[in-house]
């Protein structure tokens, strides 16, 4: 009881074999079409090198390949206009749109899919797909980067309080604190650049699993759709997806910095660190609080970070247990795939426009810095230099510290008499280190927090961007 091919389209392509439709639950939980069709412009560059080679070689006529343009920029167009019929019952993007190829031209249509498979035409768009993804999130990165200096280089020298424990700890500027944000991204873009690297080889050619018996020249397709070279095994080719875990932990090692750079900014924007105004713009209010400005954006951050992490577990797990070669269960590597390319391209681009609506509000920094005798480790640092062992001189600091504590000042407002108390080796020139400014100008190397350091390391950034 064969189904002729145009009463039941979802019995296409594999009609032959079988002699029961598929049933409608079936048809549902296996089809991808829904969310592989965003896939559609990597799917149609794909089979276009594929066939311009498969005409090279001869295997298929110039006049195949000429109706296969043809059909394909059709088909581009339909898509692009949205009057293109996606069908479950195509299950996938790769058979919707080789069926409507094959409904526009006939036979060139069908013999597209020469010398291939889904399993590496699925490999071959994912990768396709994921090295646009990247060049679109570095480009991102550059510019949140380059927004973060220009807000860095006009903080080099704002003083604020450094915090370990999240107790204050020593005065830093907030472009030195900044600058350290600005490190963590750049190990993310070098990250991501490193996996674009083992993304961009082509698995076509590979066809199901052990290649083709056509005379195929997998190095022209490479070439043709820019790939830096071919998957040099035919069963790794179409099995593999280490490519997208590695995708997806640079993604979740990048959340995890935009989400450390939420939390500070929740606590910065609070009244009662008060250090940014984060423009109104990227706040939202309370339905029932009239008074409230809520940092919405870098909780959502925050919040989204979870969700990456999630997609790097749920692809290590759909990998572990999968025998060579190609198995259905990696149709699932993509919706978590999509979604980690999403959620990180999308906190790119708010948070590169988040940047620049950034304000330091420095008289409460400096405020917070003579509320944690941030310069402790100066004065020990002081004693140090006139001869006491470090060790002597941190305990005789941390008795000033109590004195200081006991009578509610900070330690540069203790009178000379009373800082000698603690050390004869103290003299006038104490109050000197004392100030903000005399500590962080004396941290003054490369990595330090002195402000001509902090402008030196813009400087390097921007050669480096
Ligand atoms: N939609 C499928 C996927 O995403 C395409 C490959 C199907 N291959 C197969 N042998 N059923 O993996």
């Amino acid at each position: 009881m064969s189904q002729s091919p145009s009463s039941s389209p979802s019995q296409y392509t594999w009609a032959g074999r079988f002699s029961e439709p598929m049933s409608d639950l079936v048809k549902r939980y296996t089809a991808s079409v829904d969310f592989d069709k965003r896939m559609w412009r990597q799917d149609i560059r794909g089979s276009l090198a594929h066939a311009r080679m498969l005409a090279k070689q001869s295997i298929i006529s110039a006049e195949d390949l000429a109706d296969i343009q043809r059909g394909m920029a059709q088909i581009v167009g339909e898509i692009e206009a949205g009057s293109f019929e996606w069908s479950l019952d195509l299950e996938d993007v790769h058979l919707n749109i080789e069926k409507r190829l094959t409904t526009l031209v006939g036979d060139a249509g069908k013999r597209l899919h020469t010398g291939r498979s889904r399993n590496d035409q699925v490999a071959t768009d994912i990768r396709l797909y994921l090295r646009d993804s990247i060049d679109d999130i570095l480009v991102l990165l550059g510019q949140f980067q380059s927004n973060l200096l220009d807000l860095a280089e006009r903080e080099a020298a704002t003083p604020m309080p450094g915090f370990t424990h999240l107790q204050v700890a020593q005065p830093i500027t907030f472009g030195h604190h900044l600058m350290a944000w600005f490190e963590m991204t750049r190990r993310d873009a070098e990250r991501f650049a490193d996996v674009r690297k083992r993304t961009n080889r082509l698995p076509l050619g590979a066809a199901a699993l052990a290649g083709t018996t056509y005379p195929i020249d997998r190095e022209f397709v490479a070439a043709e759709l820019g790939f830096d070279g071919v998957c040099e095994n035919s069963l790794d080719a179409v099995s593999d997806r280490d490519f997208a875990i590695e995708f997806c932990a640079a993604s979740a090692l990048l959340m995890m910095h935009f989400s450390r750079m939420s939390e500070e900014l929740v606590l910065w924007m609070n009244p009662r660190f008060g250090f940014v105004k984060i423009a109104d713009r990227f706040c939202t209010g309370s339905s029932i609080m009239p008074q409230k400005k809520n940092p919405d954006v870098p909780e959502l951050a925050r919040g989204k970070t979870g969700r990456v992490y999630g997609h790097l577990t749920s692809l290590l797990t759909l990998m572990k247990g999968q025998p060579l070669a190609y198995n259905k269960d990696n149709q699932e590597d993509k919706e978590p795939l999509f979604d980690a390319v999403d959620t990180v391209t999308d906190t790119l681009r708010i948070y590169a426009e988040m940047i620049s609506g950034i304000t330091a509000r420095p008289d409460n920094m400096r405020d917070a810095l003579r509320q944690g005798f941030a310069t402790a480790t100066d004065l020990a640092d002081y004693l140090t230099r006139k001869g006491l062992p470090f060790r002597d001189a941190h305990e005789a600091v941390g008795l000033a510290v109590r004195r200081a504590e006991e009578l509610g000042v900070d330690l540069p407002q203790l009178s000379l008499d009373e800082l000698q108390q603690f050390s004869s080796l103290v003299g006038e020139d104490i109050f000197t280190v004392l100030t903000v400014e005399g500590s962080l100008a004396s941290r003054n190397h490369i990595g330090g927090t002195a402000p001509d350091q902090v402008r030196a390391a813009i400087v390097r950034a921007r050669a480096r961007l």
